[in-house]
């Protein structure tokens, strides 16, 4: 199905704003926006092509400056309708960038330290961003159910935003995550299916619902709505750039599960050079993973191009993807930014989860201390320059992933209701 003219169909050029086809990464073949994945020559991942707005960098910057506090400030760069900040969504997006000078001082940077902090988003996570974009295209396509294969935080993300948009929604999670991934992604009323394996047993389940009549007429965000679903990214490399002044980091640290996300923030940031909305120079990547799922950063280690899948073992549960759909492309960007991919123990992860808490009043989930831990590890080993501006990305919410950091954290002290019983405890 090669595309056949980018003029092809106006209802759907103007439905997908700047965006005419979806390209193979592999051969380039292009196809038109549909709701497809693989290539069909080489079985490839698809990703979105657009036609750009070029030539008038300082109207564009402006033009995103006037636009709503959300992602949708960026939907001339997304594939999205320009009106698209009119429809029923969850809005996500423009969270907080944290300059973290106390975290900075225990780290030993002496450059500038920033925490991208994603908790702000409205179910608390990251997955937000890429949601409302699949939503936008499943709407586009007609689909009347959402659903997903998820480690946690997306199965919430898209039984909110079916909600807010009256989609029905149907996810589906390993059965044994936390509570608080659980409960979130059940609360919107939507169905929730747990599923006795791991995620990548997940995965494979959806993958072969979608060739079922079972899963006909669904839009699976992050299988055949996934070349959609991964642009929702891209606004994390905006965001981040717009709020240091239309600057580009030196360096990010990003956790890798899928690795979706880190791919397509390298994607966004290549697109603001290419505009003209940022200097064009250097930046390196650095991704970040729990050892007890760390097929990407084990493969980077070895010097390796092809990712070996992993019975992921860890507390980071939202990101336990043993077999990681774009892991050698995280490896590409790693190698090719002149980045990393690095690993930490869950004690480690549990401990920089309270060290992020304790000096810039930042709650994350294991995420997060996948990512603090990892920068901090990346430091001491001198992979990571600490003179530079550096950006930790924290995708989620501590509240969800309580059990992490409770059994090592609680009142300093029991006592009566006494000034005596307070002087004793040897806390004044
Ligand atoms: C909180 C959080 N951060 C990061 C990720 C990684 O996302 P990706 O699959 O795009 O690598 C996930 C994935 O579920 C997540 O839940
Ligand atoms: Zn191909």
């Amino acid at each position: 199905m090669a595309v056949q003219s980018v003029e092809s169909s106006t209802t759907s050029a103007a439905a997908f704003g700047p965006a005419v086809a979806l390209s193979c990464r592999e051969c380039g073949e292009r196809f038109d926006l549909g709701p497809i994945f693989a290539c069909g020559s080489c079985f490839g991942p698809l990703e979105v092509a657009y036609d750009l707005p070029s030539g008038d960098p300082e109207g564009l910057r402006k033009q995103i400056e006037a636009g709503p506090d959300n992602i949708w400030r960026y939907a001339p760069l997304l594939p999205v309708p320009a009106d698209v900040a009119a429809l029923p969504s969850l809005s996500p997006g423009f969270t907080q960038l944290v300059k973290a000078d106390r975290l900075a001082r225990e780290l030993g940077v002496t450059g500038e330290l920033h925490v991208k902090d994603d908790s702000g988003n409205p179910t608390h996570s990251f997955k937000d961003r890429v949601v409302a974009i699949a939503v936008q295209a499943a709407r586009t396509f007609g689909f009347t159910t959402l659903s997903c294969s998820s480690t946690g935080n997306l199965a919430g993300a898209v039984g909110a935003a079916a909600a807010r948009a009256g989609f029905r929604s149907c996810v589906f999670i390993p059965h044994d995550l936390e509570a608080g991934k659980v409960v979130m992604a059940a609360v919107y009323g939507g169905e929730l299916v747990g599923i006795e394996g791991n995620y990548d047993d997940v995965n494979r389940f959806c993958s072969e619902l979608i060739g079922d009549p079972a899963g006909e007429g669904w839009g699976f965000v992050n299988v055949n709505l996934r070349p959609y679903y991964g642009e929702g990214s891209k606004t994390l490399a905006y965001e981040i750039c717009e709020q240091l002044g239309w600057r580009l980091p030196d360096q990010i640290v990003i956790p890798i599960a899928s690795g979706s996300q880190l791919t397509k923030i390298d994607k966004g940031l290549k697109e603001l050079i290419k505009l003209g909305l940022v200097e064009d120079k250097p930046y390196k990547i650095f991704g970040a993973q729990a050892e007890g799922c760390s097929p990407v950063s084990t493969a980077f280690k070895a010097g390796h191009d092809v990712v070996r899948p992993q019975k992921p073992n860890t507390i980071a549960k939202s990101l336990a993807i043993g077999n990681p759909a774009d892991g050698p492309y995280v490896l590409d960007i790693a190698r090719r930014t002149g980045g990393a991919v690095e690993d930490v123990t869950d004690e480690q992860v549990v401990d920089a989860i309270k060290l992020l808490a304790r000096t810039e009043g930042i709650f994350a989930e294991t995420a997060g201390g996948v990512t603090v831990g990892v920068t901090k590890k990346l430091i001491e080993d001198g992979l990571l320059d600490p003179s530079l501006t550096t950006v930790v990305l924290n995708t989620g919410d501590g509240l969800k992933t309580l059990d992490a950091v409770a059994p090592t954290t609680g009142p300093s002290a029991i006592i009566r209701p006494t000034l005596d019983s307070f002087r004793e405890a040897g806390l004044a």
